[in-house]
Parts: structure tokens; sequence; C-alpha cells
């Protein structure tokens, strides 16, 4: 299956000029941060967002469970579900929120429903909550749906979303398609039949699955999913429309998507493995961020003077060594992953000597990567 119904992002070398990391945050409207979990990847959102903010645009970043200290440094508060605007010496501006998936869920609901009574039954179901937090993929569809509602506020002229650490590319791009059709499922669509005589013409394995589910989990559980799709009801449209919305967006050649990753070989397996569901669902990858690598000092041309044995200067000589050595194997082990997303544009980003958690960091991880003076370019 192709997301984008066949239709793919790829262009001829010859035909466009490359973006750099700098023309990707400058000029995409909306950046889609992706790859393992605990490689950097909120921290390398809001410093994309900054960035943006700092080319002069409107930015707003979505972070999806930030590091305490930094959500209180920049005031997001997972109580508003809405941005917040994050003061700061800059051209443009710069939002935050932090996603809170149920409220998110909630809205949505409140949306759809026909009334506040029908939107308040399903708040209140059990069932409802559960699946709130429960379900796979609603983490992410949330995720989705808030840099949808984000995306198409005016407000903005950039969203860049973080997402749930996610293996497979494939649960983040369809996780709108799978929960509608989770919504729409046809066993639970023969619970919503009005009355008993229907269920008697339910099918036979169909009543078989709900007694054994009555019997495994409650026959509490049952009614509570009976009155959950029956409150649903109408609603299915509306959700549907919006998830191909979504969909759409996730879809669209403009969207771009970031791969963030450390230079472990665990973190850029699965980086790596991401990268390449993405490209099979005809999505190329238009960036990629090593967070945390090893800098190399001195470039290469850099000659190392011949130290005295024994001495102070022989000491210093083989740590520089022994750190390029660290370096250049982390090169090694993303080097595969650079030529998989090439033509991409590559971005490195050192492992400072403290936590990013609050905005003098990010604004020293933005310089790293993007030059402290707008015409840099360190990488
Ligand atoms: N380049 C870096 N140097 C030092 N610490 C970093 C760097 N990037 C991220 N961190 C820290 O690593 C931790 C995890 O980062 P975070 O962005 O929350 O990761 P993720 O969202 O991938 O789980 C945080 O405490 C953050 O401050
Ligand atoms: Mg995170």
């Amino acid at each position: 299956m192709s997301v984008r119904g066949g239709e793919t992002r790829y262009v001829e070398p010859d035909d466009c000029e490359e973006l750099s990391l700098h023309d990707l945050v400058a000029e995409s409207p909306v950046i889609v941060c992706c790859g393992p979990g605990g490689v950097g990847k909120t921290t390398i959102s809001a410093v994309l967002a900054l960035q943006a903010a700092r080319e002069g645009r409107r930015a707003c970043v979505v972070t999806v469970d930030p590091a305490r200290r930094l959500a209180d440094s920049l005031g997001i508060d997972v109580l508003e579900n809405a941005p917040t605007v994050i003061d700061g010496d800059w051209p443009g501006t710069l939002s935050a929120l932090m996603l809170d998936t149920k409220r998110t869920f909630d809205d949505l609901v409140d949306r759809y429903s026909r009334s506040s009574d029908q939107a308040e039954t399903i708040r209140q179901n059990r069932l409802y909550q559960n699946l709130v937090g429960a379900l796979s993929g609603t983490q992410e569809y949330m995720a989705m749906e808030k840099l949808y509602e984000l995306a198409e506020n005016s407000d903005f002229d950039v969203v860049v979303v973080d997402t749930p650490p996610t293996r497979n590319a494939l649960d983040l791009l369809d996780a709108p398609r799978r929960l509608t059709h989770f919504l729409e499922n046809r066993l639970f669509r023969a619970l919503l039949l009005p009355t008993r005589a229907y269920l008697r013409a339910v099918s036979f394995a169909t009543q078989a699955v709900l007694r054994t589910i009555a019997k495994v989990a409650g026959a509490e559980i049952v009614q509570d999913a009976v009155a959950f799709f029956q409150a649903f009801q109408g609603m299915e449209e509306g959700f549907h429309a919006r998830a191909s919305a979504v969909r759409a967006l996730l879809a669209d050649p403009s969207t771009s998507y970031v791969i963030v990753t450390s230079p472990r070989t665990d973190a850029v397996g699965e980086a790596s493995f991401f990268a390449d569901k993405l490209s099979d669902t005809g999505v190329v990858a238009s960036g990629l961020v090593v967070n945390r690598v090893h800098p190399r000092f001195g470039g290469p041309g850099v000659r190392i003077p011949p130290a005295k044995e024994g001495s102070d200067l022989e000491q210093i000589v083989a740590n520089f060594e022994s750190l390029q050595a660290v370096h250049d194997q982390e090169e090694r082990i993303f080097a595969d992953l650079v030529d998989r997303v090439a033509p991409a544009p590559v971005g490195r980003v050192p492992l400072l000597s403290s936590d990013v958690h609050d905005l003098a960091g990010l604004t020293a991880v933005a310089d790293e990567l993007f030059g402290d003076s707008l015409d840099t370019r360190r990488f």
C-alpha cells in the first residue's frame, strides 16, 4: 500500500537543488521528527522550531513527553493542550505545546459529536477511557491529529511535531486509518444493532466472540463496549473524513520527515528500519540529524606534532587520538544510514557537557546545527 497513492516524492537530483537542513526549516510548512526513543528527538524538534523562529517564521512545536525540566523552563504545561508562546529574542515567534493524548481525543469527540450529551456519554464510558490510553496507535494518531489542527491554523508558518518512539513508519503514517478502522469494526457494528431481535440475527460467530469476551473479561466490559459504540453512532463519518485529511497532510509532498538518531548501533539500526519503511510508503526522508556525536577536532588536515615520551603533551595527544577514533567509529556506524537517506542533508549535534533543559541549551544546539550566524554552516 502506498500512502501517497503511488506518487513518490523522489526528484531527480538534476531537477532540483538539494535542500540543506537550513532551507528545510526556512521553507517547510510541516516537519515531522521521527526515530527511536531517547536519542534527543524532543530536543531536536524544539531546536528546529527555534531555528525557524530565528529565521523569522511563526513556528510551533508539538512535543511528546518532554523532559520535565525542559517543559518547566519553557513554561509548557500538559494541562493546556494548546500552544504557549515562548518569549525570546528572534524575529519570528516560537510556540510550544505538550501533547495530551486524552485531551486531544476528547476534543475530537467534542468536534464530531452531535450534542454535548453525546460527547459526555462517550467521555464517561469506561471502554472509551481505556481505549484512549491503551489502543496501540492512539498516541501516534493524536500527535498527527494535533499536527493537522495546528497546520490548519493560520497563526503558524511551520509546525514541527515530535513523535512517540515508533519503530515502523507505517504505525505513524497509518495511525489515522487504523483507528477509524477499529471504530468501524464489523463486530462492533453488529453490537450496534438496536434490539434483542436483531441481536438474535447476529451471526453465531459474533455471539461466540461476545460470550468469550464476557467470560474472560467480564460481562461489564461487553456492556461498556455496546454502550460505547452506541454512543459513537453518527460520528464515524466525521472521524473518517478527519482521518483522511490527516493522512493527506502526512502524504503531502511539502511535509518533511526528519529522522533523528544517536550514533549508536542499536539506535541507527532502528532509524534505518524506519527510513526503509518510510520509503516503502513512497515517502522520502528529508533530513537526518545525528545527535550526541563526538566532534572531530581540528578538521582532517590537522597534523599532530610529535611529543616527547612521557611528557604531558604525549598524554594529550593520546587522548586526542582516542577521541578521534571514537568519532571515526561513530561515523562508520551511521555511514550506511547517510547513504540510505541521500541526498537528504545530514546534521550532527555534539554530545554537550550538560542536558538541554532550557532555552539557552536549545540555542546552543541550534548554533551547533545551523551555525551561530545564519550564513555559516558548521557541517
Ligand atoms: N546533544 C545533546 N547533548 C547532551 N544532552 C542531550 C543532547 N540532546 C539531548 N540531550 C538530553 O538527553 C535527554 C533525552 O533527550 P530527549 O530530547 O528528551 O530525547 P527523546 O525525546 O528522544 O526521548 C534529555 O535530558 C536531553 O536534555
Ligand atoms: Mg521525547
